[in-house]
Order: C-alpha cells, then structure tokens, then sequence
C-alpha cells in the first residue's frame, strides 16, 4: 500500500515537471501597441500568431510616448511597438528572428525592423529588398540582428 501511495507521488511529480517544462517552452505573450487603423500592423500580428505567439494588441493614439517607454530610439522607429519578456520590438520585425531573441537573450533593449520595408512580415509584396532587423543597446548603439529576404506572400 505504501508502495503503491510512492508510485502515485511520482506521477504526479512527473507531470508536474511537464507542465513547468510545456509553460517553458512556450512563447511567451507579445504586447502589441499600434495605431488604429493600422492594417499592415494587423497583417504582422496574424504573422506572429502563425508562428505560435500569443498576442495582445492596443490600440494606441500616438505611439511617441510608447516608444519613449520602452525605450525605442527614433532611429529605430517602425509602425509599431511591442513587448515580449522584457524586450522591446520594433516594426515589422519576422517571428523567427524574436525567437532567436528569446533564446540566446543577448543584453539589447530590443530589436527593429525601422520604417517599413516591402517585403518584411505584414508587408509582402513585389519588388522588396534585402533588409535587416537591428539590435540597439541602453546606450543608443546599434548592431545588425539579421539580414532577411523579402517576401512577396
Ligand atoms: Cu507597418
Ligand atoms: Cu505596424
């Protein structure tokens, strides 16, 4: 009987381990700030949800004082502002690219994709370019994060 009791603590000791490992792996909730009628913000929002995020979005008036709070440097600026564990998300920056974040946790206040290039996620079409996604730093100081290619779907 004590055995048995044994073997029932250990099961549930099993799956409490996999629902803590589950909640780990999973994406983490992305706070999205954008303007109203933003539809190529609502295009980057279903990209994210595609991807597996969770997404929350505001709509926002002015995004200024947004940005000034997540510390977003003008530079940097794109259409829209987001959050996810503590990092800042600028523009339309792909959903693969916010995961490597999340993985290798560089010391950033966030990544950008500034204005808004054809071809970057929510803004498919013909004739985009290369572009590049940036990290930035307290200090103001930015590095390229990737270089993607664009997409026309
Ligand atoms: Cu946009
Ligand atoms: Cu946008």
């Amino acid at each position: 009987m004590r055995k048995h009791f044994a073997n029932i603590l250990l099961v549930f000791a099993l799956l409490w381990q996999g629902a803590a490992q589950s909640e780990e792996n999973a994406n983490p909730l992305v706070t999205v700030y954008k303007t109203p009628a933003c539809g190529c913000c609502e295009k980057w929002i279903d990209h994210l949800r595609a991807a597996g995020f969770t997404v929350e979005a505001h709509d926002q008036a002015n995004l200024d004082r947004v940005r000034k709070q997540l510390g977003v440097p003008r530079k940097m600026a794109g259409c829209h502002s987001a959050q996810v564990a503590g990092y800042a998300i600028e523009g339309h920056v792909p959903a693969d690219q916010i995961k490597r974040l999340l993985a290798e946790k560089p010391e950033v206040v966030g990544i950008s994709v500034p204005g808004m290039p054809v071809g970057s996620p929510g803004m498919e079409g013909e004739g985009g370019q290369a572009y590049r996604v940036f990290a930035w730093r307290k200090d103001g100081s930015t590095a390229v994060f990737s270089v993607e290619q664009p997409r026309t779907r």
